[in-house]
């Protein structure tokens, strides 16, 4: 039965491009999302826009000498562009610039405010004099409070993803001046979320308990439990929108309070231009709201925004948040500032009309229960392996067989064979079994189910080798090419929600566009005989060795340039006297054995001649060498350090180590001729 879906994505921030993590964490799938639901004969509003509110567009601008417009207008039109190039069919794409947005964010501000929902204190914020500006947000850095990870933001911690003041920072320090903030009275409004915790409890932590993905549904719990408290909905900003409301001149809404407002008034946006009512898809609870996100804006969409909905009153709450957990790219984090990503503008230089090749290795490989690692050499694998071995391989022998025994008409079956009916019956299970996966947000299973379609096609006939039975039984031929043209048809339909341009492509070479999801289950015949099907072209093409190295090689650039570019020199330690320094004994010593401490990633046990003995030292360096590298070397080694053990391992000693430009370790070397073992460096 037909159902009515807003489905919103994640405004992207708009200080930069966005990378391969964006698009496997949030748009892939929402898209995968969209298109399905709309296939399935659904009425679908598919939101987003660009963030373009917040801290990190301000600091991006000073850093350019720029105004924060410059920045959102030119990565706008950058980010929405890299949207329609990859095929992700949002209805509205809209800006938290636009004037209906700062309209419907600030009559929902008032709205909140009228109904007494929010707390207006004075209170003690962070304020560095020397910027003469208060500290929030990405304006300052400190140790979270909940797991100590030191470089948390004033009103997120990205390593644990906790929402806080900034006030609760440990050992803050700005992040414009370095400075340690003084404290400074100011009002702000407070949402007061503590008053919202029975609600919520009820709401996610008992409705929504079964059908909500354990990653989110278990950090909303552990929140909930830990207790919630009033968070500061205004900030003493510049860029922003103004707080409408008296005593509000000079401050702006919280980046977090106004963005996901931005899904609302992007579904205004739409709505008139469509003549649709945008009420039916925010305020109706026949409505299925779904947000797609990351794991960083959990908190954000399960407890911030819900309480803001729920204290408006007059909307629907979210169905389901199927948030993304990470995808890292060659082992390492993704990173904007440290360039280590793949930007979607690059992707296409280096591999033009490939859209559907990223799409699919990055929902084969999601990061959807856990973090996931995108490799050059997966994509690779799944390109070469499953796209074009399987999927364009079976297209391309039932298209070419088509044109070579009938001139591309398709043929009229004979009697079918029990392998048959299985076959075309198997074709029928596939659009529920695909149904099935998205509906429950898994889709990696979803695309794998696909794929398993192409393979049961390259089955079938490899099993009933048709290029053998055309030089003797012409009946049977037609019988296989005919079953085999009803599962590329079922291929064309089916792909699209995964690889919307490769449908496309398919269904211009069999010239049909007939069909519809519930087709493939109810029609007996998806392409009938004598309908006449185009030439071949080949879907996928091979990707070589050469032009994956061309990708690492681009990377190791990228990481190169950006340590030169944040090559610290660190700061002198204090003073010491000379007794201190004599009181180090420092020998030339050579490594004469080696071998991996088990279960550590990182420690080798060596065996190093000091010249005075030969003795065990545990040294950190197993990510940088391998054993064998390092027997036979010539080391400098800290002798007299107090032994300590490490892994029940007793190390008596210190070998010293150094990095080189790019950052490795090596180590230092006194590899002088005539030096032998146990000389001290002095
Ligand atoms: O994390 C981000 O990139 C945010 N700009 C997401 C905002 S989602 C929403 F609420 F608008
Ligand atoms: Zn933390």
């Amino acid at each position: 039965m037909s159902k009515r879906y807003t489905i919103t994505a994640a405004l992207p921030y708009t200080n930069g491009p966005i990378h391969i993590g964006h698009l496997a964490g949030v748009y892939v799938p929402s898209d995968i999302y969209a298109r399905y639901l709309r296939l399935t004969g659904n009425d679908v509003a598919f939101i987003c826009g660009s963030d373009e509110h917040g801290v990190p567009i301000t600091i991006k601008a000073k850093k350019e000498g720029v105004t924060p417009q410059d920045i959102v207008d030119k990565y706008h039109a950058i980010i929405k562009k890299s949207f329609e190039d990859f095929g992700i069919t949002f209805d509205n794409y809209s800006r938290t610039s636009a004037k209906i947005h700062h309209d419907t964010a600030q009559e929902f501000f008032k709205t909140l405010y009228n109904k007494n929902e929010f707390i207006e204190e004075v209170t003690e914020q962070l304020y560095d004099a020397e910027a003469n500006q208060f500290l929030a947000d990405r304006f300052i850095v400190g140790t979270c409070p909940k797991c100590g990870y030191e470089e948390s933001y004033g009103d997120q911690c990205e390593n644990c993803g906790t929402s806080h003041n900034a006030t609760d920072l440990i050992n803050p320090k700005s992040a414009i001046t370095g400075n340690v903030p003084t404290l400074k009275e100011t009002k702000h409004w407070f949402l007061p979320l503590n008053k919202h915790e029975d609600f919520l409890r009820e709401w996610i932590l008992k409705g929504h308990k079964k059908d909500w993905k354990p990653n989110v549904y278990g950090q909303v719990k552990s929140w909930v439990d830990d207790g919630l408290r009033p968070r500061a909905v205004t900030r003493d900003l510049g860029w922003g929108i103004p707080v409408p409301v008296e005593g509000g001149e000079g401050k702006v809404l919280y980046v977090w309070f106004d963005a996901p407002i931005g899904y609302i008034s992007a579904t205004k946006e739409w709505a008139a231009r469509e003549g649709k009512n945008w009420e039916d898809y925010w305020k109706d609870e026949k409505t299925k709201l779904v947000h797609f996100i990351g794991k960083d804006n959990i908190v954000f969409h399960c407890i911030i925004f819900p309480s803001m909905l729920k204290a408006e009153g007059s909307y629907i709450l979210p169905d389901n948040v199927p948030a993304n957990e990470f995808l890292n790219l060659e082992g390492k984090k993704l990173s904007t500032s440290k360039n280590w990503a793949v930007w979607l503008p690059d992707y296409l230089i280096d591999f033009p009309n490939q859209q559907d090749v990223l799409r699919y290795a990055l929902t084969a490989n999601a990061p959807e229960s856990k973090d996931n690692d995108f490799t050059w050499k997966d994509f690779q694998a799944r390109n070469n392996n499953e796209l074009v071995a399987i999927f364009g391989n079976f297209i391309n022998r039932v298209v070419v067989l088509t044109n070579k025994y009938y001139d591309g008409v398709v043929p009229s079956p004979s009697n079918y064979t029990a392998i048959d009916e299985e076959t075309l019956a198997t074709v029928k299970a596939y659009p529920a079994v695909i149904s099935s996966s998205i509906e429950r947000y898994r889709f990696r299973e979803a695309s794998q189910e696909l794929m398993n379609l192409a393979r049961l096609g390259n089955k079938y006939l490899a099993d009933e080798e048709p290029w053998k039975t055309i030089k003797t039984d012409e009946g049977r031929t037609k019988t296989v090419m005919f079953v085999a043209l009803q599962i590329a048809s079922a291929l064309a339909v089916l792909s699209e929600p995964f690889l919307p341009f490769t449908s496309v492509k398919l269904k211009g070479i069999l010239d049909s566009n007939d069909n519809v999801w519930e087709d493939i289950s109810t029609k007996e015949i998806l392409l009938s005989a004598s309908h006449q099907i185009g030439k071949g072209e080949l879907l996928f093409s091979k990707i070589e060795d050469a032009e994956i190295q061309k990708q690492l090689d681009k990377l190791e650039a990228s990481k190169k340039a950006n340590e030169a570019a944040n090559k610290v020199v660190e700061p002198q330690k204090e003073e010491i006297v000379f007794d201190d320094f004599t009181k180090l004994d420092i020998r030339v010593g050579t490594i004469l054995e080696a071998e991996k401490m088990p279960k550590t990633k990182k420690l080798l046990v060596l065996k190093v001649d000091t010249g005075i003995d030969t003795r065990t030292i545990v040294s950190g360096i197993a990510e940088s060498f391998k054993p064998e590298e390092v027997v036979g070397k010539r080391v400098t080694v800290l002798v007299n350090l107090a032994p300590r053990k490490l892994r029940g391992v007793e190390s008596q000693g210190m070998i010293l180590m150094t990095e080189d430009e790019g950052g490795n370790l090596v180590f230092v070397n006194p590899d002088i001729d005539g030096v032998s073992n146990g000389l001290k460096i002095s």
